[in-house]
């Protein structure tokens, strides 16, 4: 007997048939637009290692959140600079801070968009560590930044955040925070922990934007050797037993394997991080024509989402946004 010949090349002859059995879809749902947002009034400065990227004060940037939701983003993600800088990143967890203040307006002007916090210390320490430095060792020091880390997420809550993204790394964090936020009233609040994170030369265009390049040393105590794959799984437990709600794997591209990998071994949502520097290569090969960005972009994306990423962080959100409007 003759087998009927199979060929695959039936379902992609038709537009509407080619859509219709395709496995993944990128939709505006799934991204979160990061933002930074910087002390003074209309202040808007390019960020020259990411072309597109752009530093708002707090008035600008709630226009550029109600433009990005005008164009179908519905969340943000929030990193802030502050005005002056100590080596125990106070101006993280003030009142005021800059991120506290961001949010409040956001919130004020553009109720609808769901606003996610960045928890971390680099940006506000003028050491440029994600915590407390223990001077003799010349090493972050782990257990005492805790505290600090749950001031920081109790004050953004207060502010009105929707949910808290700690991205220091420190051990025990995601159950220190969780602990924080349930004795202050925001039960509701979810943990998007920034679990599996890996130390990183992507990172490098960030680092400008946020002014939070480390003043010696590197980050490589905290965050983990990119020749691991199975350390992946030990990070993502701890933070799934201390109450994280969604996991995050950072970077994305470099690192689908490892989101493969916990879409596989949990159950949680998981959240991929397109970094600075994925960004910022796919923008500067297109600028030369190199590549064609739009595609590269939305290819990108697929490629993430194939691997089993729910969330995806991009700096593309808005841009993807208005092309899928
Ligand atoms: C640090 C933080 C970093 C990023 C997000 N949160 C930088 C770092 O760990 O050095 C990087 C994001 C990016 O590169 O886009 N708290």
């Amino acid at each position: 007997m003759m087998f009927p010949e199979y060929r695959p090349r039936r379902l992609r002859k038709n537009e509407t048939i080619r859509r219709m059995v395709q496995e993944t879809r990128i939709s505006v749902d799934s991204l979160v637009y990061p933002l930074f947002v910087v002390p003074g009034k209309k202040v808007r400065e390019p960020v020259e290692a990411m072309p597109g990227v752009e530093r708002f004060s707090v008035d600008l940037l709630v226009e550029e959140v109600k433009e990005a939701h005008g164009q179908g983003v519905r969340s943000i993600l929030l990193f802030g600079i502050p005005e002056k800088k100590d080596k125990k990143g106070t101006q993280a967890w003030v009142k005021h801070g800059i991120v506290q203040r961001a949010i409040e307006a956001i919130k004020k002007e553009c109720p609808e968009v769901y606003v996610i916090t960045d928890v971390c210390l680099c940006e506000y320490t003028s050491h440029g560590h994600c915590g407390l430095i223990d001077e003799r060792k010349k090493d972050v020091s782990n257990d005492p930044t805790l505290e600090f880390l749950q001031k920081t997420a109790v004050s953004h809550a207060r502010a009105g955040a929707d949910m808290v993204a700690p991205s220091d790394m420190m051990d025990g964090r995601v159950g220190a925070i969780r602990e924080a936020l349930d004795e202050n009233g925001f039960e509701d609040i979810p943990i998007m922990s920034y679990a599996v994170k890996y130390a990183s030369s992507f990172y490098g265009p960030f680092r400008e934007a946020a002014e939070s390049t480390p003043q010696f040393g590197d980050r490589r105590s905290y965050q983990m050797d990119p020749a691991n794959q199975r350390e992946a799984l030990r990070e993502a437990t701890l933070d799934l037993e201390e109450g994280a709600d969604i996991l995050m794997v950072k970077p994305a591209m470099p690192y689908l394997d490892v989101i493969h990998l916990l879409r596989q071994e949990f159950t949680l949502p998981i959240a991929a991080y397109q970094v600075s520097g994925e960004y910022s290569m796919i923008k500067a090969a297109g600028q030369r024509g190199w590549i064609d960005q739009e595609r590269v972009m939305m290819e990108s994306l697929l490629g993430i989402r194939r691997a089993g990423a729910d969330i995806i962080i991009t700096y593309f959100a808005k841009e993807v946004a208005s092309r899928l409007k």
